[in-house]
């Protein structure tokens, strides 16, 4: 007899990535000859910059094509440390041992999740909360536990909340600022009593940072600058959103040296290193600081213009209510009620993709079915008409 595929308990509950199946539907209408405005996407819409591409393609003929490290090459650990140790001062310095660069801080999430959290363990999730936390969490094993955040107040938690939401079994949570969906950013204040309880508990903080550098109104906040302790904190980020690199895939953790060892055991087990030349890239993105910060500087510079147009062009739809960006590249904009639907966020993608040809993302993939996520990582003008033409499928 064939053998059928029955999903294993590992999977039995994994759910598509809802964003990337966002994606996917535009691409194949695009191809279709369909004009849809894609604000579906989650990655900046800029070339890698020239002196990062150079610096890989040197790499590749002086023989960047071998395995490396597992946990990468030390020229780029150091450089990851050395970045860290710019924002943060008041502790020991971070040290490569510390770091494990991955193929992307999906994987670094995943690395550290499956390390830390398993059968029994509760982890906390603030929502609205990038998807793809939910189901590493459940793919650990462990029971993810949504956070609902406060509507007046950018849909951000408190520590109060969290503590609130706590059980014997709490075993972390995860945090992300800025935050994909909604482009709020932690205050330090914010942030530095969540840690501070954290700490009180004995919980792994995931402080998912891979948009800490794209921020409009004064620098975000990282955990490392403000943790009482590090021993209990994982820092994840990566190059992808800050330097445009979505497509080279690295990322990497920050973390106490025996949960670095035990991460880069699983990952030497799952995926070994990440490509050589792309870690090579990473190094110079990180370690040429004055080429980068100029490059991230006018990246920033271009989406904060994009932030502030698709604001003005909001201006004209009073009735329309979304969290205030102050960071990343989203919009997240309440569409609660929208026509009758049991989950309007959906039925208003569906609606506004067929009769507006605009995608979006719906937001039960973010936890809150009430509201929806569109990106401003386009041109102006694209962002400018995407988010007009969301507004008045809304309002009419
Ligand atoms: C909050 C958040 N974390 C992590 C990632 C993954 O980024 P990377 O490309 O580094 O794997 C994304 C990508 O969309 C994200 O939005």
């Amino acid at each position: 007899m064939p053998l059928s595929f029955q999903p294993s308990p590992n999977i039995a509950r994994l759910k598509e990535s809802a964003t990337l199946a966002v994606a996917a539907k535009a691409r194949a209408l695009k191809a279709q000859g369909v004009p849809v405005i894609d604000l579906g996407a989650g990655e900046p819409d800029f070339d890698t910059p020239a002196f990062i591409r150079q610096a890989a393609a040197r790499a590749i003929e002086a023989g960047a094509t071998r395995y490396t490290n597992t946990e990468g090459i030390l020229p780029l650990r150091e450089a990851i440390a050395a970045d860290a140790n710019r924002i943060q001062v008041q502790q020991q310095p971070v040290t490569p041992a510390e770091v494990v660069v991955s193929n992307g801080s999906k994987q670094s999430l995943y690395n550290a999740v499956v390390c830390c959290f398993g059968p029994g363990d509760d982890v906390l999730i603030p929502i609205p909360s990038w998807t793809s936390y939910f189901e590493m969490v459940e793919l650990a094993r462990a029971a993810a536990v949504p956070v609902l955040g406060d509507p007046a107040n950018s849909l951000k938690v408190t520590a109060a909340m969290l503590e609130a939401a706590a059980t014997p079994r709490t075993k972390g949570v995860m945090l992300n600022s800025p935050n994909n969906p909604t482009g709020a950013v932690y205050s330090r204040d914010e942030l530095a009593a969540i840690l501070e309880l954290a700490r009180d508990r004995g919980w792994w903080v995931v402080a998912d940072e891979i948009y800490r550098r794209i921020a409009y109104e004064g620098d975000a906040v990282s955990a490392l600058d403000i943790a009482p302790t590090r021993d209990n904190l994982i820092i994840v980020n990566g190059v992808a959103k800050a330097y445009a690199m979505t497509g080279w895939r690295i990322g990497w953790t920050i973390a106490p040296a025996p949960l670095s060892k035990a991460m880069s055991a699983f990952q030497g087990h799952t995926t070994s290193n990440a490509a050589a030349v792309s870690q090579h890239a990473a190094l110079a993105a990180l370690a040429e600081r004055e080429q980068a910060d100029a490059a991230v500087h006018e990246m920033v510079r271009a989406f904060r213009q994009r932030r502030d147009a698709v604001l003005r062009a909001l201006g004209a739809f009073p009735g329309v209510r979304y969290v205030h960006p102050a960071g990343a590249f989203y919009l997240y904009l309440h569409v609660d009620g929208f026509r009758g639907a049991a989950d309007p966020g959906a039925a208003f993608a569906a609606a506004v993709l067929e009769e507006q040809q605009v995608a979006i993302v719906p937001g039960s993939a973010f936890g809150t079915p009430n509201w929806i996520r569109a990106s401003y990582a386009t041109t102006e003008a694209v962002a400018v008409e995407g988010v007009t033409r969301i507004a008045t499928c809304l309002t009419t």
